[in-house]
């Protein structure tokens, strides 16, 4: 049976041969050190609720529910969503994270329930950035934190910058700045950087809400 988040669906999610690709390429998607990065900068606290987007296999769930936090993981991918769904029954508190359908241009959640909003190497699959945005503008609670980080392959310094620069000009270009003013357009203090994280260079931007 599919479901509206479906049409969001990419090709890893599809063959079976790019599934396994995917899989060989768990070591980076399993304990990636940028997720743990991004979850030690916004810090979620015991029973706070973070939403992670586009949490794939889930380094940033995991990472913020090990804090005691109550993390909601969604994905438009079947695929991902089973890996992470088989990955939180190792948990030490399963019943901390919550694995579901879903996609940063609609998100199933309530109108302000969220503390924490992040996304890690996800934006640029958004295909619609100010719808996305509007959406997390939707969900977000008073004071609430969000960062969202992509890893800048056209950055010459990024160590896969050869093969991943052009990463990009088939999906939705990453521009911190654009980002940012969608952001303060719904009143958050906002700040788009290209800053390095984890030891690679990432655009990133971190939103606070009133
Ligand atoms: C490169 S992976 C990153 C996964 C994980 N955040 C990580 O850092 O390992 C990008 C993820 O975004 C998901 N995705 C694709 N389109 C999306 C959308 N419109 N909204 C949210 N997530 C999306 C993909 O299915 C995939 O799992």
């Amino acid at each position: 049976m599919g479901n509206e988040f479906d049409r969001y669906r990419h090709e890893h999610d599809k063959g079976v041969r790019t599934k396994i690709s995917w899989l060989l390429k768990l070591p980076k998607f399993w304990n990636s050190p940028l997720s743990k990065e991004v979850i030690r900068i916004v810090d979620p606290q015991k029973g706070e609720n973070v939403l992670d987007i586009g949490a794939g296999m889930g380094p940033a769930s995991v990472e913020a529910a090990s804090r005691g936090a109550h993390v909601v993981a969604i994905d438009p991918s079947r695929f991902m969503r089973t890996v992470l769904g088989l990955r939180r029954q190792f948990q030490k508190n399963p019943g901390l994270i919550t694995v579901e359908a879903g996609v940063a241009e609609r998100i199933p959640l309530p109108e302000g329930s969220t503390d924490v909003v992040c996304a890690v190497n996800a934006i640029h699959h958004w295909t619609d950035l100010e719808g996305s945005i509007e959406e997390i503008a939707r969900v977000i609670a008073p004071r609430g934190r969000v960062l969202l980080v992509d890893e800048d392959f056209t950055d010459p310094k990024h160590p896969k910058h050869e093969t991943h620069h052009d990463h990009e000009d088939e999906m939705t270009k990453v521009d911190v700045e654009v980002i940012k003013s969608l952001f303060e357009g719904w009143g958050f203090e906002a700040k788009g950087e290209k800053v390095s994280l984890s030891g690679v260079p990432v655009k990133l931007v971190e939103a606070n809400s009133q």
